[in-house]
């Protein structure tokens, strides 16, 4: 398979295992309404807020939709990623380029996005997908590493959002618009939305929330076979009166045939009414009153004799939807499957969603100035298209915040609530950060805020809020000190949920740490944790070193263990009659960090 080779891959294409796990902490007087409402708003460099929320939501996601800097060459996208090899050292320093194609420019873009579209990776759920939003600029580079990280089999769509804003641009071909680039985490196992493309035709059936369509089907891929309707079969009329049909010779042999299509049988044949019927077919009050073999090549015959065996009955389609079979006043049989809202019609041309223009200039009526905010109906959509009620959304390139938007105003007219993480660093360049300006508390934050609780707009409205909440956090310290020890200051609730994610490889599933060593049990292995005198022995080590009188004082688990803590007094015969591996703090919480 053709890769993308640039200046410093080598550098970060395993960078995000070294990112250093910081810890979050809580900023409650920015936070808004119910703490629980499972929603959080982090601010810091998404690569290592990233790398902060992985023992936490690791495979929790179903959908993140992320709309990084494009670099245009226009935008002074900051670039705080602290990689230290002497390759990425060398253009670290360097200005990102105004003029032209660079080649530096394209380097240093991929080495931004490839460890932060990697550790992305690690949130998804099975049955997820990511959305990337991106212009030409670096659509090209983008696809390969998504297929680098994602895989080229899980690529799932490259959609075309028409922009529909200002093309007042000095090309000679206006550009109206951009890309939204959609992997999946398993392609086989995705899970889209329940959406109907607002641009699907006015009167489709899809807005009904039915699908309907005639099963006669000839051609080599669906051989024709006779089948009896009964009597009680469902028709569409109140009465229908039908005499059989005057097979032309040889049409069945030529049915017969293996390689027969339906064009060859009309050439042939003139216009022939399927399916033939080999008996009149008579209805009364919408359902046949004799029984009528009919004969065609079919699209469903298998459903078809499903349905006629459970008595002409809906029975459940694969995906549980409810499908039954009908005739037409024609004589032809239908297949209808009812979806009430689970309709689906998902286009690759995203039209009449809004424009940047239209969401920036709502957002001024707000009170919140943002240059190139996304249209939050885009959002909705791709919300829809990529999650249902219930799940949890990703933002990691924020903004302002119209992906949390669009969630929240899903949310006002759900059931279930679907729940959202933004990640915004708080200044965009040098300049913001000396003005005390904060991107992510003044613009994502408040913005949100106003959309949750209401808010009195420029004209002196007052806008009603459409309910929710969020945590606001901050990336605090890292995890271990410049020595590699776990700092002081982590807490045993911190260190339980790292220690759990790194022999698991999943966030611990529980919302508080238990107070004991038994964190948790996975696959019906016990992890423990000896740490801060968590057995409340609090000497130096003490209660952190596995030795026999600590043994005694573990909570029981029936199977084998694994024991963290800082060093271990029993032998290697004895650990293996207790059953217990034992892992060294901090060393294996290091090099075993997923
Ligand atoms: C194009 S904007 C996103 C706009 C957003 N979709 C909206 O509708 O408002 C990209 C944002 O990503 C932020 N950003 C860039 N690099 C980042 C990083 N390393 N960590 C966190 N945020 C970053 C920028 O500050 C900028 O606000």
């Amino acid at each position: 398979m053709p890769t993308l080779r640039w200046i410093g891959k080598e550098a970060v294409v395993n960078h995000h295992h070294t990112v250093p796990f910081h810890l979050l902490k809580d900023v409650q007087e920015l936070s808004v309404g119910d703490p629980g409402s499972g929603n959080l708003i982090v601010e810091g460099d998404n690569l290592l807020a990233l790398k902060a929320l992985l023992p936490y939501y690791a495979g929790q996601v179903k959908c993140i939709y992320i709309d990084p800097p494009y670099n245009t060459g226009n935008e002074g996208w900051a670039y705080n990623d602290n990689v230290n090899s002497p390759v990425m050292k060398e253009w670290l320093g360097q200005v990102v380029g105004k003029e032209g194609e660079t080649l530096d420019r394209h380097d240093r873009w991929l080495c931004m996005m490839y460890p932060r579209l990697a550790l992305l990776r690690k949130f998804l759920r099975e049955d997820g997908a990511i959305f990337v939003s991106i212009d030409d600029n670096e659509v090209q580079n983008l696809r390969a590493i998504m297929d680098d990280i994602y895989g080229k089999k899980n690529f799932v769509a490259q959609f075309v959002w028409n922009t529909e804003g200002h093309t007042d641009n000095q090309f000679h071909i206006k550009v109206n618009h951009e890309y939204l680039v959609m992997y999946a985490t398993k392609e086989t196992t995705l899970k889209l939305g329940f959406v109907v493309d607002p641009n699907t035709r006015e009167g489709s059936n899809l807005w009904a929330g039915y699908a309907e369509n005639s099963i006669t089907k000839n051609g080599p891929g669906n051989p024709a076979s006779e089948i009896t309707l009964p009597i009680g079969f469902p028709t569409e009329t109140e009465e229908l009166q039908l005499p059989e049909t005057n097979v032309p010779a040889g049409l069945i042999e030529a049915m017969n045939e293996k390689r027969h299509t339906s064009n060859q049988l009309k050439a042939q044949f003139g216009r022939v009414q399927f399916p033939l019927r080999f008996d009149s077919m008579e209805a009364r009050n919408k359902h046949l009153i004799n029984k009528c073999r009919v004969y065609s090549g079919w699209a469903n015959a298998n459903k078809l004799r499903n349905f006629i065996d459970a008595g002409c009955v809906p029975i459940a389609d694969d995906d549980g939807m409810q499908i039954r079979f009908f005739i037409s006043s024609k004589g032809v049989i239908y297949y209808r499957k009812d979806r009430g809202d689970q309709a689906r019609n998902i286009l690759s041309v995203l039209r009449n969603l809004g424009t940047t223009e239209k969401m920036r200039a709502e957002l001024e009526s707000m009170g919140i100035k943002f240059q190139y905010p996304k249209p939050k109906e885009l959002l909705r959509h791709i919300v829809r298209v990529g999650s249902d009620e219930g799940d949890l959304v990703m933002d990691s390139f924020a903004g302002s915040g119209t992906t949390a938007h669009a969630a929240i105003e899903l949310n006002s007219s759900s059931k279930i609530q679907r729940r959202f993480i933004l990640i915004q660093m708080p200044w965009e360049n040098d300049e913001q950060r000396t003005k005390d300006k904060n991107l992510t508390r003044d613009i994502t934050a408040e913005r949100i805020k106003r959309v949750a609780q209401g808010y009195t707009n420029l004209k002196g409205e007052v806008v009603a809020g459409l309910g929710g909440g969020f945590r606001y956090c901050r990336l605090s310290e890292p995890l271990f000190d410049e020595k590699g020890k776990i700092r002081e200051s982590v807490k045993f609730a911190e260190l339980a949920r790292h220690v759990y994610f790194t022999e698991t490889g999943e966030p611990l599933p529980k919302e508080r740490v238990p107070n004991t060593p038994l964190i948790g049990i996975h696959h019906g292995v016990g992890v423990y944790l000896l740490y801060n005198g968590i057995l409340k022995d609090k000497t130096t080590n003490g209660g952190n070193v596995l030795t026999s009188k600590v043994l005694v004082e573990l909570p029981e688990h029936e199977g084998p263990k694994v024991v963290y803590g800082t060093a271990c007094r029993l032998g290697a015969a004895r650990l293996r009659r207790e059953g217990i591996v034992f892992k060294q703090l901090p060393y294996r919480l290091r090099i075993d960090a997923p």
